[in-house]
């Protein structure tokens, strides 16, 4: 099987879901995962269920995508979640609702490079996590942007890590970005369209080989933030 292959983490709507459409456009077989993906095989596309917050649902579907199309090049490990924090007030979540955001946005992209990895070396892939920029300014009582911060330590640490392996990886850092999602505070904010993230997660991993794109900031013209 010669057509390289791309997994989206978070791909059933927003970045996710603009990426991989973008990706199948450029001759990739793609692989949309999501918690509420119905399993879906065709020639090209692949719609599979996973968690990525847990370690047995991620290696699973590394697994299975292995076994059934041979190869991975491109992880995207872009799922993640956010609610609304508060360290002085009764705003936002209740604390015991923290726990699922900091698994899933830390452990899940996580979990996931450590699943792909050896699918990654093999292939001479790439690593692509989604960080945001809120994991470069800090924001008040905001624990959401503390998990994207860790994004951009963790990204650090693998590329680090991957140097002489042959994988590359990507820090991906959008601003604001119209997915549905957007709090009422920033509703007349300027926004990126997903299309706009995908592009720049497509330019990134279509350099050639011997080019290592690290990070990539991106954010609406005329946002502060
Ligand atoms: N929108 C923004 O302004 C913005 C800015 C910077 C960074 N980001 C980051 O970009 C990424 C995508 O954001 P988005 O705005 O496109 O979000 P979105 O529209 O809410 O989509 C999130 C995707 O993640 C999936 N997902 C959530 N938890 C999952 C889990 N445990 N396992 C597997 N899939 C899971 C969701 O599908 P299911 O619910 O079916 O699982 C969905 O496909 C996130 O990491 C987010 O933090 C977003």
């Amino acid at each position: 099987m010669n057509e390289r292959v791309f997994v989206v983490t978070g791909a059933s709507r927003g970045i996710g879901a603009a990426t991989a459409a973008l990706a199948l456009e450029q001759g990739f077989r793609v692989v949309r995962a999501s918690r509420s993906g119905a399993e879906a095989r065709a020639e090209r596309t692949w719609n599979a269920q996973c968690d990525v917050s847990s370690w047995e649902s991620i290696s699973a579907l590394v697994s299975r995508v292995e076994s059934h199309w041979g190869r991975i090049d491109v992880m995207f490990a872009n799922a993640g979640v956010s609610v609304d924090t508060s360290f002085v007030s009764d705003a936002g979540a209740p604390p015991p609702e923290w726990t699922d955001m900091v698994v899933t946005n830390v452990c899940g992209p996580a979990f996931t490079a450590r699943a792909v990895m050896p699918a990654l070396r093999r292939s001479g892939g790439h690593l692509v996590l989604t960080g945001s920029a809120a994991g470069r300014g800090v924001r008040p009582g905001n624990l959401y942007s503390a998990t994207k911060w860790a994004i951009t330590g963790l990204a650090e640490s693998i590329r680090t890590e991957c140097v002489g392996t042959g994988v590359r990886v990507t820090l991906l850092q959008p601003g604001l970005v119209d997915t549905g999602g957007i709090p009422a505070s920033r509703v007349n904010d300027p926004k990126l369209d997903a299309s706009d993230v995908a592009r720049a997660v497509l330019y990134a991993v279509s350099q050639p080989s011997t080019v290592d794109v690290n990070e990539i900031l991106i954010r609406p013209t005329g946002a502060a933030r």
